[in-house]
């Protein structure tokens, strides 16, 4: 028999493909009108930037970067008509938009790369909050990862402050008031006030680039 645990060794060694399977991943996303590439790169640098600011470092930042990054590759489960639906959704609409991080865990569901472990944990876990109250398991504040307790924080921020189909961008102090009020409600405190600390220093574009800088992207523009 072929021994295979040698072969499959050197492949958990290689270098991660993050790029290529991050760039994948975004062109499926672009399907959903709200969930563009952009948002997704914003998502990456923001949290990687955070990370680093919280003092999180179990991972390495460019992994933390592209993971987050696939935070919400669970919709390319969910119906289009759902995801681009203008105006609320009903209560089975709503059902099958929230399986999107089961459905996503279930996509990267395999321990074998540590990459792909990341990527799971904050897909299934970034819509939980931090008083139990959050989807798909109820976790409460520290049972929540890390990882995703940071990503919930900039999705939420990103997502506001973009146009989405059934509501215009809020402007930068409307999005902080917002986040201020889930303040031990949605969000981890400590996680919120370290970010609401780095936004007003150094603004959006600012949070973005010390992310990127951190993942080692630098300046760089990021192939699509
Ligand atoms: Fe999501
Ligand atoms: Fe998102």
């Amino acid at each position: 028999m072929v021994e295979v645990r040698p072969q499959l060794q050197s492949i958990r060694n290689r270098p991660e493909p993050l790029g290529a399977v991050a760039r994948l991943v975004a062109r499926a996303l672009i399907r959903c009108d709200d969930e563009t590439a952009d948002h997704q790169r914003r998502i990456g640098a923001y949290a990687t930037a955070l990370a680093a600011s919280v003092g999180w470092d179990r991972e390495p930042p460019r992994r933390l970067f592209h993971a987050a990054a696939l935070h919400d590759i669970g919709k390319v489960g969910v119906p289009a008509a759902i995801l681009r639906k203008r105006g609320r959704l009903e209560g089975s609409e709503m059902a099958a938009m929230r399986l999107h991080p089961e459905i996503g865990a279930r996509l990267l569901g395999t321990d074998w790369h540590p990459f792909l472990r990341l990527a799971r944990e904050i897909a299934l876990h970034h819509h939980e909050r931090w008083d139990g109250l959050g989807y798909p398991r109820g976790l409460r504040a520290a049972a929540i990862p890390m990882s995703a307790r940071i990503v919930a924080v900039v999705d939420v921020f990103d997502a506001l402050r973009c146009d989405r189909v059934y509501r215009p961008a809020l402007p930068d102090g409307d999005v902080v008031t917002f986040l201020r009020q889930g303040r031990g409600r949605r969000f981890d405190p400590q996680v919120l006030d370290c970010f609401l600390r780095l936004f007003q220093r150094d603004g959006a574009d600012g949070l973005e680039r010390s992310g990127r800088r951190l993942a080692g992207y630098g300046l760089r523009r990021l192939p699509h």
